[in-house]
């Protein structure tokens, strides 16, 4: 008779038993039917094997000389919350084996051991190791093949933003992603879809920033033919490509508000009409909308009108900004390196420490997409093996970036214009009083009443101005 097939492929038994002659018997038993055996005595041991073997199945003692089976239970769980773990229990203490079944193991065995009873449990719970790899597998071939995108990061903001995903992917609801540019609200689209039940169906994005006002509504809406000079024939819009699937209508926050009113009508009903045409369409479309506008300011300023806003906030996701979970940055560092390597067939390079540092203290105001910009070009930069600060280019970046908060690049881009007019006036009055100020007490070495001189203000105007600003203490 040939060896079974499967046997080969099977990862390792890993046998916890303090006691030799049944550690002896128990592996004899296995290996009679062609399993591989690794031996542990006590936790410890047990602990070391599970990293070092890496078994498709834990059978231990639960009373060892040094700890415990739950303690090797708990380990094996840690490691991978899928390993089928027995455990072995002295007759009468079903209540341990009550509790560690709780714990996560798959079963227990009463001493003294039948070793047929042994073997069984062991072949099924091999059997259900197999089937658990076959369809992680799977999944991850499905998710990869219908195009599931890696988000990467797991500071508790991020997590949180997961989280919602996960619940909006299982309805069809109109979500609205908010967030900095590069903070990945496209990524973030692309997996809700690919979550979703719709994932079969397609995927249309439109970037009502990037089409000019005059062919956007033709684009997401489609004309007849003969609907204006040049209509030489039907074309169907982005609305109707999506059927059955998700439109993502990216940069929301820039649609010009003569199109507000049709776009309302096509997310309230599902229906509207091509241009030119007077029949109405029917789609199932789900709309994913992402902007990195404020669009409540936008509301406030009337440049938005707010029945859109309230239909496309019914379930608004924010992405947060990277500065805002630095934890996340070594991980994606690293995800980028060895994307760029694998793409540029170079083997993996490493961090420097110091280069990790200067990486997470600095603020990426371009968020992921710039922290992927500066690896893709540190990681072509680099000869050795190690990837150092002078790769990344920091230093030059920071210092652009404080020029232009100092001004001395471009000022508008930094200023906050939300609110009435009567807001942002104030607003920016009062950070060039500050500044002045500041400037003032500072060539007048701290000297107040210099300073107030200086600014043709009196004393007590400066002195009031002083505490406003909290300049004072
Ligand atoms: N958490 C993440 N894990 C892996 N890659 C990410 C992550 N976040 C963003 N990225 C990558 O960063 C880049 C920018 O992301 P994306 O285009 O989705 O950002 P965005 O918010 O749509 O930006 P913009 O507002 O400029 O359009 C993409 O290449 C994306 O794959
Ligand atoms: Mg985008």
């Amino acid at each position: 008779m040939s060896a079974r097939p499967t046997r080969s492929v099977d990862p390792p038994i890993l046998l916890v038993e303090d006691k030799d002659s049944l550690r002896a018997m128990l592996r004899h038993a296995l290996e009679a039917q062609g399993h591989t055996v690794v031996e542990a005595r006590d936790q410890p041991e047990a602990a070391a094997a599970l990293r070092s073997a890496r078994p498709g199945v834990v059978l231990s003692d639960l009373r060892l000389t040094d700890g415990d089976g739950f303690g090797v239970l708990r380990a094996a769980k840690e490691l991978d919350p899928e390993l089928p773990v027995i455990v072995m229990t002295a007759f009468g203490s079903i209540q341990d084996a009550v509790s560690a079944m709780k714990e996560g193991a798959l079963d227990f065995l009463a001493k003294p051991v039948d070793p047929d009873h042994l073997l069984l449990m062991v072949e099924r719970a091999l059997a259900q190791r197999r089937l658990a790899t076959e369809n992680i597998l799977l999944k991850a071939e499905l998710a990869q093949r219908r195009g599931a995108p890696q988000i990467v990061g797991e500071d508790p903001k991020l997590t949180a933003v997961s989280v919602a995903l996960h619940r909006a992917a299982s309805t069809d609801t109109t979500v609205l992603l908010e967030g900095e540019s590069g903070t990945g609200k496209e990524l973030f689209a692309r997996a809700l879809h690919a979550l979703s039940a719709r994932a079969d169906g397609p995927f249309v994005a439109i970037n009502c920033a990037a089409i000019p006002e005059n062919l956007l509504e033709t684009e997401l809406f489609g004309h007849e033919k003969g609907a204006f000079t040049g209509a030489s024939a039907r074309k169907p819009g982005k609305f109707e490509l999506a059927h059955r699937g998700t439109l993502f209508l990216d940069e929301i926050g820039d649609l010009p508000l003569s199109l507000q009113p049709k776009i309302l009508r096509a997310l309230e009903e599902k229906r509207f009409e091509r241009v030119g045409g007077t029949i109405p369409l029917q789609v199932d479309v789900r709309v994913v909308a992402a902007t990195n506008r404020n669009l409540k300011a936008a509301v406030a300023a009337r440049q938005y009108r707010d029945d859109l806003y309230f239909r496309l906030s019914v379930f608004p996701i924010t992405i947060p900004p990277l500065r805002e979970r630095p934890d996340d940055i070594p991980m994606l560092a690293k995800y980028f390196i060895d994307r760029f390597c694998r793409d540029l067939n170079k083997k993996p390079l490493m961090l420097a420490p110091s280069a990790v540092e200067e990486l997470a203290s600095y603020p990426w105001p371009g968020n992921v997409r710039e922290l992927q910009n500066c690896i893709e070009r540190a990681v072509i930069l680099t000869d050795g093996d190690t990837i150092h600060s002078r790769h990344l280019n920091l230093s030059f970046r920071a210092a652009a970036a404080a020029a232009s908060v100092d001004g001395s690049a471009s000022p508008w881009a930094q200023i906050d214009l939300s609110g009435t007019l009567g807001d942002a006036t104030k607003r920016v009055v009062a950070e060039v009083e500050k500044r002045k100020i500041e400037q003032a007490l500072r060539e007048a070495n701290g000297n107040a009443g210099r300073a107030a001189e200086m600014l043709q203000v009196s004393y007590k105007t400066l002195t009031s101005k002083l505490r406003e600003y909290g300049l004072d203490a």
